[in-house]
């Protein structure tokens, strides 16, 4: 894919992995709409990132279908294509299951699981028109378990299910679909602030890095699964 003018969505792009990614995605001179639950988040990003006429922000929360379809809608009114979805926003929380919320599990459900499914709704036409390319952002915790990680599994796991049978019902019509499986990022993920001791982690730039490979990558050829981790866990 040339990159120069192509428009992006990314879900959750106000920090963290998705805001990483943002910067970019910028870079190569692409135009990139970002979304977030808040306009004081969105309005706070935006005023962050560089080429302020390649970008704009969309308040969205991914639990509702209507609000992504109206963020497509505003996508397609402001540059009439969508060629790049990143399915970014997600939660955690974290607690041993008999002392999970009721409250806890279903904010899981509903932005990480319900939300890629409904970004994917709002924008499989239009990715049908570019010939386009759809993003989750899954974990590693998508494909190993751990103790206080029922619900997060859940979702995750099933975000890998989801992506990958997607994959195969999309790419007869060229659109390329993959999953994206991270160890730990440097993120304000769970309420964390991130800080010079994170730096054994990945950061969100090289998540962009990342998925700049992804979209240059020859069009025969779709890696639609990937496992990226910390090369040394060890220093952390
Ligand atoms: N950090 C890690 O180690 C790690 C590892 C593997 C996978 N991941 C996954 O990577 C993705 C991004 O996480 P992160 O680490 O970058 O976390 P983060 O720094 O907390 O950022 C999360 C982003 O999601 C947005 N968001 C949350 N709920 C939303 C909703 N209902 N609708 C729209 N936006 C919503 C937030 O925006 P607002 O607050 O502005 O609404 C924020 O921009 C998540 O799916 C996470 O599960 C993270």
């Amino acid at each position: 894919m040339d990159l120069k003018g192509k428009v992006a969505y990314i879900t959750g792009g106000t920090k963290g992995i998705g805001y990483g990614i943002a910067e970019s995605l910028l870079a190569q001179g692409m135009k990139v709409a970002i979304s977030g639950r808040s306009q004081k988040s969105v309005d706070e990003a935006l005023m962050g990132l560089n080429n302020k006429e390649n970008v704009v922000g969309i308040v969205s929360d991914v639990s509702k279908l209507a609000d992504e379809v109206n963020a497509v809608d505003t996508i397609l009114k402001q540059w009439g294509q969508l060629d790049v979805v990143m399915a970014n926003a997600g939660v955690g929380h974290f607690a041993p299951i008999d002392e999970m919320s009721d409250k806890d599990w279903h904010s899981m459900i509903d932005t990480n699981l319900n939300g890629v499914f409904h970004t994917l709704k709002a924008s499989v036409e239009a990715l049908k028109k570019s010939e386009g390319y759809y993003m989750t952002l899954a974990s590693l915790a998508g494909t190993n378990f751990f103790a206080t990680a029922a619900g997060y599994n859940a979702t995750k796991f099933g975000v890998v299910g989801f992506t990958q049978a997607a994959m195969l019902d999309l790419r007869k019509y060229n659109i390329k679909v993959t999953t994206i499986m991270p160890g730990s990022v440097a993120t304000h993920f769970n309420d964390h602030v991130p800080s010079d001791k994170d730096a054994w982690k990945i950061q969100p730039e090289d998540i962009g890095q990342l998925v700049v490979d992804l979209l240059k990558m020859h069009p025969r050829t779709l890696p639609s699964k990937i496992e990226v981790r910390p090369t040394r866990p060890d220093l952390k």
